[in-house]
């Protein structure tokens, strides 16, 4: 099994996608679904077909730090449960490729769930323990798995970015418009360790 062979399958953000923009009155979206692995497109393939909610869909395998994208191509780009599992050292780039196939005026939006700083470690673990559960394998199969998704998400205060100030200033050199207190931060829910974490900005 391959890093990231695991069950992540995009059908959960392709959903919500599709929801949102048919919600929203889209007409005419067409949605491209990308992830360097090929079994979460592929599941999601099977589970959707051609379309979501009527808006056709393009499976792409490949990598956001190198998107195989056009500059100025898209009205949209969303990550969705992504940043967490990029190391902290390689976000700005993929905030550069964001920013490099938005067009101008567009949103880039990206939805974690984060732990936030202050939070007791070991509920964090037992809360990746929660998730590692429900793979596949033996007890210490699972155990790697969860020490494994420990060790992705632990960047600094288990925060996405690092820090709000480094966020706006990677946004700032990557085109958007972001200011300290300025970034749109949605705490949409929080319970025992975990809440759902939402930014938006816009390129200019
Ligand atoms: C938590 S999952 C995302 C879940 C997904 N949004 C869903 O709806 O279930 C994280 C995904 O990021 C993908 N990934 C990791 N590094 C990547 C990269 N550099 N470029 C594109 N996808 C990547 C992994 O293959 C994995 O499917």
């Amino acid at each position: 099994m391959k890093k990231n062979d695991y069950k992540f399958t995009t059908i959960y953000s392709l959903e919500n996608l599709g929801a949102i923009l048919s919600l929203v009155g889209f007409k005419n979206a067409t949605i491209v679904a990308l992830d360097i692995s090929a079994s979460p497109l592929e599941k999601a393939r099977a589970h959707f077909g051609r379309t979501v909610f009527g808006f056709p869909v393009e499976y792409v395998q490949g990598d956001a730090l190198a998107l195989p994208f056009d500059n100025d191509s898209f009205d949209l780009v969303t990550t969705h449960l992504f940043m967490t599992h990029i190391a902290d050292q390689r976000k700005n780039q993929v905030l550069a490729e964001a920013g490099r196939v938005l067009r101008r005026d567009r949103e880039f939006i990206d939805e974690e769930i984060v732990v936030p700083p202050g939070t007791d470690l070991d509920k964090y673990k037992w809360f990746y323990a929660t998730l590692a559960d429900e793979f596949p394998g033996t007890p210490e199969q699972k155990a790697k798995v969860a020490q494994y998704m420990v060790e992705l998400g632990a960047y600094s205060e288990f925060y996405p970015y690092g820090s709000e100030k480094s966020l706006v200033a990677s946004m700032n050199s990557n085109g958007f418009e972001a200011h300290l207190g300025g970034l749109q931060e949605k705490r949409l829910y929080v319970n025992v360790c975990a809440s759902l974490y939402q930014i938006n900005a816009r390129k200019v």
